[in-house]
């Protein structure tokens, strides 16, 4: 029996793997730009992380963690997602100490959740995030849809839908729980187990729930934003009036629940609207989590960020039929003729690629006619022919494939040459 690869999982070959390779230069430009910092983490953590972090009446943390026990008997987790992780490396290493605040990090890496694979959804997916920690200024808000915004619209995609909305500081979110457990409390046992297990503990999961989603009481649920205290409908209202100075539009979307629980204030998703893209539409998810540094252990510093996975990146420029300037083509390939010639080519072809050219060689011991299939199949802008004779007069043949004009050169002057004309 032949071994496959896990469900839920992706190989991602040779003629895919240039798009990813050209999002995530396009998104570490960006965060140059932007000003924000790579930082890289374990791919496991401690449970108790997420339990605390993304929060354990969300469906991550009840069903979709791969979560095992080590040899020393200690409870690990892949991580589902990155912002805890950052979260908890920004208390662990006193980052709240650095001169420089708020400190901007961006992250790239697999993210992993037992979910029921469906387009657009994998349990190994690559989340690229950012996450600014220090600082409660709406500014910078606008400043991470901005970029999440800015690297969709780098590559060409038109086809977007920013939403946003606020879930309020903790009054407003309290004042909301208890409207929100009048609301259903009467008729909790029409719902499904999680949602009655969910009704005390965190009632705003409920909206979020995908089993009870078209249960009358769902439509005239209580909406946060009729619960927002003064300060919140202040900062929420800075982040629009920002949004609009970007030029960025957005709809606000009361029932935009997201599916973790550490935010409060502006939460967002950006989706795609694009025709044929499939049922999961979403993006791209962020949003602000003041508190979530102290629930780690760490000290006050209001926090805000986002994560897209690179496989609905690519779904989505795939339902806009976006081409991406992907080359593929080799500075120089190698052709020889007779075992001398051959032999001598191993050599130039390092001297080659030291000197800084793409270039290959046949290893198959093809006819010269082939090796030209080759050289073409490769998208060689240059073929160089040596062959016994020109060898005996240290020369080599190099044909330019885009005109196909010919010229013979001594062999020491072949790579100067080559870099004049490339
Ligand atoms: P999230 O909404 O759970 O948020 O995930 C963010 C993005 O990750 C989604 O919009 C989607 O692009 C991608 N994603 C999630 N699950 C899958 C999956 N199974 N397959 C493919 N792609 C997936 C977070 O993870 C938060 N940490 C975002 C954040 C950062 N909030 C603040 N800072």
């Amino acid at each position: 029996m032949s071994i496959r690869l896990p469900r839920g999982t992706q190989d991602i070959l040779p003629g895919q793997v240039e798009k990813w390779q050209l999002i995530e230069e396009k998104a570490r430009e960006l965060c140059a730009n932007f000003q924000y910092s790579e930082i890289r983490t374990p791919i496991f953590e401690h449970t108790e992380l997420f339990l605390r972090s993304v929060g354990d009446t969300t469906d991550i943390v009840q069903k979709e963690m791969y979560e095992f026990k080590d040899r020393g008997d200690r409870s690990l987790t892949l991580r589902p997602e990155g912002t805890a992780a950052v979260v908890r490396s920004f208390v662990e290493h006193k980052m709240y100490g650095d001169a420089n605040q708020p400190v901007k990090l961006y992250y790239m890496g697999p993210m992993f959740r037992y979910e029921r694979p469906q387009a657009g959804r994998y349990r190994q997916f690559v989340q690229f995030g950012v996450e600014a920690i220090g600082s409660a200024d709406p500014a910078i808000d606008a400043e991470v849809i901005a970029l999440a915004m800015s690297l969709y619209g780098s590559l060409g995609l038109k086809k977007l839908k920013l939403i946003i909305n606020s879930l309020g500081d903790k009054e407003s979110r309290n004042a909301h729980r208890q409207a929100l457990v009048d609301h259903f409390k009467p008729r909790i046992g029409e719902f499904c187990s999680d949602c009655q297990n969910r009704l005390e503990k965190n009632p705003m999961r409920i909206l979020d729930c995908k089993q009870d989603h078209d249960h009358e009481l769902m439509k005239n649920a209580p909406s946060i934003l009729d619960y927002l205290n003064t300060n919140s409908k202040i900062y929420f209202n800075k982040v629009q009036q920002y949004l609009t100075n970007l030029n960025i539009p957005f709809e606000v979307d009361s029932n935009l629940v997201r599916g973790l629980d550490y935010y409060n204030h502006t939460a967002f998703e950006i989706m795609s609207d694009a025709e044929g893209f499939g049922a999961i539409t979403t993006l791209c998810g962020g949003g602000r989590y003041n508190g979530l540094t102290e629930e780690i252990g760490g000290p006050e510093a209001p926090g805000i960020g986002f994560a897209m996975s690179i496989e609905r990146f690519i779904a989505a420029l795939d339902a806009e039929n976006i081409e991406l300037p992907i080359k593929n083509e080799i500075d120089c390939y190698l052709v020889s003729l007779g075992e001398e010639a051959k032999d001598y080519t191993v050599g130039l072809l390092h001297k080659l690629r030291l000197a800084g050219f793409s270039a290959e060689r046949d290893y198959l011991d093809r006819k010269i006619k082939a090796q030209f299939k080759a050289a073409d199949r490769s998208n060689a802008k240059y073929v160089a022919v040596l062959g016994e004779d020109e060898l005996k007069a240290n020369k080599i043949n190099l044909k330019s494939m885009a005109t196909g004009e010919q010229m013979e050169i001594e062999l020491e002057t072949f790579i100067d040459k080559l870099a004049e004309l490339i």
